[in-house]
C-alpha cells in the first residue's frame, strides 16, 4: 500500500498519530471537555508533567510527542530523537518506572505519571551507580544511543536488581548502538548489579556461554511488537505500514 494518498496528503502515520491523539483527546484540558466529548486540538491546551520529580506547566498541541516537550520546552536534551517511531530507543525514558518510547507518546497523554529521563538519575552531585558503571565498563563511544540505552538498563535493575544474561540482552534488544557497544553495556549491567568482578571480568553467579553474534542481535520484523516499551496498537499500526 502506497504511504500517501496524493489526494489528500495525509500518510498512514497521521493516522496512526492521530487515532493515538484521539483517545488522548478526552483526557485533556479538564473534566467539562472530557465530558463533552468533543476533540480537543489543533489549538494548545494547558498540561502539568511531572518530570524528575518536578511539576512542569506546559501549554502545547495535542499532537506534540513527550520526547519534543522534554527537549524543545523543557531544556532536558538528554533525551534523544533518532527515528521518531520507536524503532532505535534513544528516545528512552522512564513512565512510572516502566521504560517508554518517548517520541510514541504524546506529552498529554503522560500527564499525572511519573517521568523520569537521564538528567533524573543523578543525584547530590553524583552520578547513578548504572551510570558510574556505564564509565567504568567503557559501554560507549560516540555516545548518542547511551541514555535512552543506560534508562533501559535503569528499569531493568528496579525491577530485576540480579539479571541474567539473557534478560540484559532483552532489557535493550529495543535500543540501536550503532557503535557496536553492547558487549560493555551487558558488562556495565553486571557490574552495577554485582555480578561481575572488576578484577577478572567473569561473572560470579553464571557461566554462560556467549550465542553466535546472529542470536544475540535478533532484529526480526515483528521486534516492535514484542518490544515492552511500545503499546501494543501502536506497534501494529506501524508494522503493517512497513508490510
Ligand atoms: S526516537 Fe527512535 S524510538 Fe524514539
Ligand atoms: S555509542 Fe554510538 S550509537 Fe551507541
Amino acid at each position: 500500500m502506497s504511504d500517501e494518498d496524493p489526494k489528500s496528503g495525509f500518510t498512514r502515520r497521521d493516522l496512526v498519530r492521530g487515532a493515538v491523539a484521539g483517545v488522548v483527546a478526552a483526557g485533556v484540558g479538564g473534566k467539562a471537555e472530557a465530558a463533552s466529548g468533543r476533540p480537543l486540538g489543533p489549538q494548545a491546551v494547558p498540561i502539568e508533567l511531572r518530570v524528575n520529580g518536578k511539576l512542569h506547566h506546559l501549554t502545547v498541541e495535542t499532537r506534540v510527542v513527550l520526547a519534543d516537550a522534554l527537549r524543545e520546552r523543557l531544556g532536558l536534551t538528554g533525551t534523544k530523537v533518532v527515528c521518531g517511531r520507536g524503532a532505535c530507543g534513544a528516545c528512552t525514558v522512564l513512565i512510572d518506572g516502566d521504560s517508554a518510547c518517548s517520541c510514541l507518546l504524546l506529552a498529554a497523554e503522560v500527564q499525572g505519571k511519573k517521568i523520569t529521563t537521564i538528567e533524573g538519575l543523578a543525584s547530590d552531585g553524583g552520578l547513578a551507580p548504572i551510570q558510574e558503571a556505564f564509565v567504568a565498563a567503557d559501554a560507549l563511544q560516540c555516545g548518542f544511543c547511551t541514555p535512552g540505552i543506560v534508562m533501559s538498563c535503569k528499569a531493568l535493575l528496579d525491577r530485576n536488581p540480579k539479571p541474567s544474561r539473557e534478560q540484559i540482552r532483552h532489557a535493550v534488544s529495543g535500543n540501536l548502538c550503532r557503535c557496536g557497544t553492547y558487549p560493555h553495556v551487558f558488562e556495565a549491567v553486571e557490574r552495577a548489579a554485582g555480578l561481575k568482578m572488576a578484577e577478572n571480568g567473569k561473572r560470579k553467579t553464571e557461566n554462560e556461554s556467549e550465542p553466535s553474534l546472529v542470536s544475540r542481535f535478533p532484529f526480526p520484523h515483528s521486534r516492535l511488537e514484542s518490544d515492552p516499551r511500545v503499546d501494543s496498537g501502536t506497534a501494529e499500526a506501524l508494522e503493517a505500514e512497513e508490510a
